[in-house]
């Protein structure tokens, strides 16, 4: 699996501690940043910058983190093909996944530690979209507002 990942500076510390957990989830990680802390960094380049490989199906899921997660959400889901949203519990985590086809995991680095935010990572990543009946019929409502 292809973890695509990015943080502004309000997730950059968590971002920096949660490459490094990933790595023993035995996936690719592409990180597009930032490289360095940079208070002023803007967290929509970040967030876009996940969203649109997601989108083009550079990479299986992302995660983006900023100081609460809202802004990257928001941003993220702007982008075509892209189902984000900040999930702080690991039913959040997994259920968005296996009910709404969720592809993109956006955290706060400034409400969740590093503990909780390792348990969030492997509800993420090892739940799978059930692709049941009713979760379709309702996952194509929401795709039909992309057209
Ligand atoms: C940046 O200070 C902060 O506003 C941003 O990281 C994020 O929390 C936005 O939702």
């Amino acid at each position: 699996m292809k973890i695509i990942i990015g943080a502004d500076h309000g997730g950059f510390q968590l971002k920096e501690e949660l490459i490094k957990i990933l790595n023993n989830f035995h996936v690719q990680v592409i990180d597009v940043g930032a490289f360095e802390y940079n208070g002023s960094d803007d967290y929509p380049d970040f967030a876009i910058a996940v969203a649109k490989m997601i989108s083009n199906k550079e990479g299986d899921k992302g995660i983006i983190i900023c100081g609460s997660g809202v802004g990257a959400s928001v941003a993220a889901n702007k982008i075509k093909g892209v189902r984000a949203a900040v999930c702080h519990d690991t039913y959040s985590a997994k259920q968005g996944v296996e009910h709404d086809d969720l592809n993109v995991l956006c955290l706060g680095g400034r409400i969740i530690g590093i503990e909780v935010a390792k348990e969030l990572l492997s509800a993420f990543i090892n739940a799978k979209y059930s692709g049941e009946e009713r979760h379709d019929r309702r996952l194509k409502k929401v795709l039909e507002l992309e057209k």
